[in-house]
Formats: structure tokens, sequence, C-alpha cells
């Protein structure tokens, strides 16, 4: 194991977990996916520790990176997750995860979902609507026995992250506004089918500042609050994930200073946390890297490099308009064939091969001077990568490699025309 885990630089190159990504890329092929196994465990272990010995469960959000080999491996450390989708119970379990370590969130579960989820006694089904209860309710009517729910409520607060992964504003269609939950809350004592476990809240995603993350804890525990004086005994306050990561230069509250303030808010109620992390574990862990394909003239002071990868591997550029790091991963010390023509920097648009003008990854960077096949990683990518891949263009999803304890593995292949085809009817 090197001293130094996670991406590094060793002698001009970038490695994971000391790794050359050089080698993977030669051996596996770009674009590919590299996650590190000690940053994955450290991210998990820092929200862990700085809960101390305040109660609590970490439910990793499955929806950042399912990777199976990634669930087993969070699992093994003792982690549950948070699932958004039937399918994403599924993999749980296969991956080992008990009924009890699951809980299953979303907006628009359907009538199928919730037929094979709630038989499944799971932690909870949190529940976005008024809509959504009463169909848990009849399931498990019929079933015989009580579903276990939380419900999410909608606080109403600003997460100050991007519009598309803010979800705690009344515009917003996740949960239920503060009144209509304490109307549900009313009816909770004659549905015994129903058992109420906690109030679950999550207001967005790359949250980079403590604030909002602290209103929303308060607003779950004051409602948790609220609920035992009316004599409902909840098990534990869900405060969803949301914790950013450093994707620039700019600072992001730490897990300690994130978990002190829930533990600041929830503490009163006497109650365990639930956080749901999925970006703040797996978003640093993981580097996809590309190969150069093209170097074209753009304007006077810079050039199009156009690389391997792109919306189709990472959305989150065209979608959002997100920044990810992009470092050369071996860059030229100036020389080639004794000719200095590379020394320098440039600035560069790194841009994808999709057929879309907004298949842009990087926009204005700054880099060493590069040529064609050099490679690039796309830093901190191991969070809404993979798991928002898609076939656009008949690209096939790409291979994803785990790096552990200096050693390498692939933990998805490379998907071929005919793993496509094979879904598909003349
Ligand atoms: C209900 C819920 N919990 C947890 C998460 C994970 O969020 P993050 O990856 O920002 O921690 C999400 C994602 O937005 C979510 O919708």
């Amino acid at each position: 194991m090197p001293l130094e885990t996670g991406f590094f630089t060793r002698a001009n190159e970038l490695v994971c977990d000391g790794v050359p990504l050089s080698a993977i890329a030669e051996a596996e092929g770009t674009p590919v996916y590299v996650y590190s196994a000690a940053t994955l465990r450290a991210r998990y272990r820092a929200i862990d520790a700085a809960f101390g010995d305040y109660p609590h469960r970490l439910h990793y959000a499955l929806k950042a990176n399912s990777a199976f080999a990634i669930a087993r491996l969070l699992r093994e450390i003792g982690s549950a997750v948070d699932a958004n989708s039937i399918w994403e119970i599924e993999l749980a379990r296969k991956a080992g995860f008990s009924a009890a370590d699951i809980v299953f969130t979303g907006v628009g579960k359907t009538d199928a979902e919730l037929e094979c989820a709630v038989p499944l006694g799971l932690k909870a089904i949190n529940a976005e609507s008024a809509g959504e209860l009463a169909r848990i309710e009849a399931i498990a009517s019929r079933t015989g026995r009580a579903a276990r729910v939380a419900i999410r409520v909608n606080p109403d607060i600003d997460a100050g992250s991007h519009p598309h992964i803010s979800t705690g504003l009344n515009i917003n269609k996740f949960g239920l506004p503060l009144d209509q939950a304490r109307e549900l809350f009313g009816t909770i004592p004659q549905r015994p089918a129903l058992t109420l476990v906690a109030v679950h809240v999550h207001v967005g995603s790359q949250i980079t500042t403590i604030d909002p993350l602290r209103r929303a804890a308060a607003v779950a525990a004051r409602l948790s609050a609220e609920l035992s004086r009316a004599g409902v005994e909840l098990e534990y306050v869900d405060v969803g994930g949301g914790l950013g990561i450093r994707y620039d230069d700019r600072d992001v509250a730490s897990a300690t200073e994130y978990v002190g303030a829930l533990i600041d808010e929830v503490r009163t109620t006497g109650l365990p946390i639930v956080v749901e992390p999925g970006r703040a574990i797996a978003g640093p862990a993981g580097a996809l890297i590309a190969r150069i394909v093209d170097v074209k003239p753009r304007n006077a002071v810079s050039e199009f490099v156009v690389i391997d990868a792109g919306m189709t591997e990472l959305l989150r550029p065209a979608l959002y308009g997100a920044f990810h790091r992009i470092d050369v991963v071996a860059p030229r010390d100036g020389t080639d064939g004794g000719v200095r023509q590379y020394e320098g920097v440039r600035q560069y648009e790194i841009v994808g091969p999709v057929c879309e003008s907004s298949d842009v990854v990087g926009r204005d960077r700054t880099l060493p001077r590069v040529r064609v096949g050099d490679l690039v990683a796309i830093r901190d990518a191991g969070a809404y990568g993979a798991a928002m891949a898609s076939n656009y263009n008949r690209r096939p999803l790409p291979a994803e490699v785990l790096v552990d304890e200096g050693k390498w593995r692939v933990i998805r292949r490379r998907q071929s025309l005919d793993d496509m085809l094979r879904l598909e009817l003349a």
C-alpha cells in the first residue's frame, strides 16, 4: 500500500493509489473510470468518525455510484444504503445489504416497485406524498405486516447549489410542505398498517456551506420533537445527503463541521441521526481517464482538444455546467525527438466526441501542451459520473476499474455493441 493514497503525481505522472493511470489506460483502453478504494474508505470513515459516540448510521446514496464492487466495498466497512428505485434495492440485496440496511427514497415510486419493496420490511420507505403513503398502506394491509415509513418533508430551504440539484424549495417536486406533512402525521395513529419511524429531509446536492444543511436538520428535529410530544415514538431523524465536495479551488464545509451542525440540531430530540451521503463519499474517489483524439485551432489564443469521453460518459458538465478539474496524466517534459516543441502551457477547450455543442467537458482550461494520443484525467468524477452514462451515439458504457492496495481490477467491463444489441429485436 503506498503511503499516499488517492490520485497524486509520482515521477511526473498521475497515479491512483500508487498505480500509474497510463498503465490502466494501456491495458483497458479509454475512456475508463478509475476508482481509489482507499479514498472511498477514507471518505466514508471521515463522516462516520465525525459522529464520535453520537448514535448514527450512514446510508450511502447508491444513486451517486452503484457499481456492484463499490456497493460491496462500502458494505464491508459498515455502510448501509439509500436506494432510489427497486433496482437499486435489488442490487443492494445482491451486494449483501439486509432489508434493515436499506432506506427507499425517491419521487415516483411505482405500484410495481412498492409491491416488491413493502414485503421486504426495509428500514424505511421514505414517502413523498399522501398518495404514496396511502399506496404503501394498502399493500401493507394486504400483507398483514405494518410498513416502516418515514415522511419526506420539503422545508422550503434554498440549498444554494445549482437549481437542477436543489430539492428543498417548495417549487421543487420533492416531499411534502410542512403544513401538509403535519396534517399527515396527525393521521398516523389511526393507521395500524403504517409504522412511522422517522422524519426525512434532503434539500439538495453539492451543498458547500453548512447553513442549508443545518436549517434542514433543524426542521426535521423540530417536527420529530412535535411528534414525540404527540406520543409518536420515532426511531431516528433522517437528514438526507447533500454535503458537497471540492471540485475547484473554492472551500467546502468539512465532514466535521457538517456532522457537528447535524448533532447540534438533532441532539435535543434524543434520536439517532441517519445521513445519506453520496457525492461526499464517491466523488473524489473516481477519475475518468480519456485519450486525446484530435487537437485543432479554435481562436487566436486557444485550441480545441477532442477527447474520447464526453457527455455520454460524464454528463455533469453538459447537464449542469459542472466544473471538473482536468489534468494531463503524464505532462511532457518539452522534448519530442530532440525538438523542444511541446513546452509551455496552452489554453484549451476540452470537448467530447458526441454530436452536441453542449458536449464540452472543460471550458478554457490552461494545461501543459498536449498532443494527440496523450491521456487526461477528469477528476472528482466518482459520483454521478458512470451512474449517469448513456449509449447516445451508440457509444458503449465505459470500463470501470477499482484500485485497491496497489492492485487494480476491472469492476465493470466495457460494453460492446453485442451487449447493446442483445436487448434489441430486428
Ligand atoms: C433523498 C436523497 N438522499 C441522498 C442523496 C445523495 O445526495 P449527495 O450525493 O449530494 O450526498 C440524494 C441525491 O440527491 C437524494 O435525493
